[in-house]
């Protein structure tokens, strides 16, 4: 290694750090750098509680420790806690530093308890769901406190056709989590907790991406690819994307109106979206804590049907079948169903991943992804034209999911004929506009 090639002049904080315990800590580009460079553009002060978000190593805690005197809570879900307090008591800062394992959706803190947050690398892996800061981390963050991240990006969104050319023979499916500063800016503002204050590509960022990698790859005896992508690319299409927010003061005008005595959904609302040509579909995520085999089981056996659908699926598990779709009878006699045998078909069964089934004139695709805590169920509904009633068949779906939730999770859902919808009409009306 060149000896200045670990310390370039853009790090001076950096620079004081000893190569080698960076290059045996580090797990992608070089943490202090990319610490370094978000810093600037944060206000941290002596004292401050800092959640680090994906710490991995720990490396971007020390760092903030020593450097801005702040405490952190380095939290990892791949790096084991007490290896990291091995690393944290080297370093001198056991008692500003604290190790802790957890999964990002599964945080053990209390609300508003930091006074910032910064994640280094790791946002990607978990952030780019468009529930999850709203879900599981703006809340962590006092109001008024900052979010910051660094993730590898994009200078613009891919257009349909995938990668550029120069980039193709590099590509991993992992590589669709990157995403460009603009799209980070509206992910973020989209959940109506933050203010994004920065959203810009770390200057030279794909230059000191490459050039650790280089680094990295001499010092391990390991392929040059990601640098040679880097290298060939030039700053064209990837960079590192640096994302700033403040927690808003305000409570989105949603929460807002939840708190003057509405009913809060114990899960998330879904989201109607109407195209241009006059279709509309609903949209809904929930996160189970099971896998996708058990999910599935849920979503198509008629025994666990009965506890969340109001009908039955009579007929073959196979693409293309024909299906019948019989209202429960105490279902029937308490809405007074006239037609009580709707017709249906199977569209997609791929499982434990896609089930898409039609009934009447609604098409719903449940599509699963095992995550590290059990599964995440998106739900799509196309309702085709229907129009002013829409908000009640969002209520609708929105209580059946209600149901299948407690019988996943808990493996016990309440009687569905007691299940009420009308809860939740008014907060689909305001969402119908
Ligand atoms: C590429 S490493 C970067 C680590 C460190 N920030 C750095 O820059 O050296 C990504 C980190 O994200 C963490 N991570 C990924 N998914 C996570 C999740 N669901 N919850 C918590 N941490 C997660 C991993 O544990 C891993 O340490």
């Amino acid at each position: 290694m060149r000896p200045d090639a670990f310390r370039p002049a853009e790090f001076p904080r950096s620079a004081n750090y000893d190569p080698d315990w960076v290059l045996d800590n580090m797990m992608g580009p070089n943490a202090l750098w990319l610490t370094e460079s978000l810093a600037e553009s944060m206000e941290l002060s002596p004292g401050m509680r800092v959640l680090d978000l994906g710490c991995g190593r720990a490396l971007s805690s020390i760092f903030l420790a020593k450097e801005f005197d702040v405490q952190v809570w380095a939290t990892d879900l791949w790096v084991d806690a007490s290896e990291n307090y091995r690393r944290i008591c080297g370093a001198g800062v056991e008692d500003r530093v604290f190790p802790i394992g957890a999964e990002a959706h599964a945080l053990p803190f209390a609300e508003g308890f930091f006074d910032a947050m910064v994640s280094i690398d790791a946002y990607h892996y978990f952030g780019t769901d468009d529930l999850y800061l709203e879900s599981h981390l703006a809340g962590l963050v006092r109001t008024g406190g900052q979010l910051g991240i660094v993730v590898p990006g994009l200078v613009e969104e891919l257009t349909s056709a995938g990668p550029p050319e120069h980039l193709q023979r590099y590509w991993e499916p992992a590589f669709f989590s990157f995403h460009s500063p603009a799209w980070w800016k509206r992910h973020w503002e989209n959940s109506g907790m933050v203010t994004v204050e920065l959203a810009d590509l770390a200057p030279d960022g794909w230059r000191h991406w490459m050039q650790s990698d280089l680094i990295w790859s001499e010092r391990l005896n390991k392929p040059t690819d990601e640098a040679d992508m880097l290298a060939a690319d030039a700053g064209r299409t990837l960079g590192l994307v640096r994302l700033v927010a403040r927690r808003n003061e305000q409570p989105p005008a949603r929460l807002d109106e939840l708190e003057q005595g509405m009913n809060q959904p114990a899960h998330p609302l879904g989201e109607i979206v109407r195209d241009g040509n006059g279709t509309t579909s609903l949209r809904f995520e929930r996160l189970l804590a099971r896998p996708p085999e058990w999910v599935w089981r849920a979503l198509t056996d008629s025994d666990q049907l009965r506890h969340w659908m109001p009908c039955d699926i009579v007929g073959p598990r196979e693409e293309e079948a024909e299906v019948s779709a019989p209202f429960w009878d105490d279902i029937v006699a308490k809405y007074g169903i006239e037609d009580t045998v709707l017709a249906g078909r199977i569209v997609t069964w791929r499982p434990p991943s896609t089930f898409a089934w039609e009934w009447d004139d609604e098409l719903l695709t449940y599509h699963l992804e095992p995550t590290p805590t059990g599964t995440q169920l998106k739900l799509t509904i196309d309702l085709g034209s229907k129009g002013p009633d829409v908000h009640l068949v969002a209520a609708g779906y929105h209580i059946c999911l209600d149901q299948l939730c407690a019988l996943v999770d808990t493996g016990e859902a309440p009687p569905f004929i007691d299940a009420n919808p009308s809860q939740y009409e008014a907060l689909y009306a305001q969402l119908a506009g």
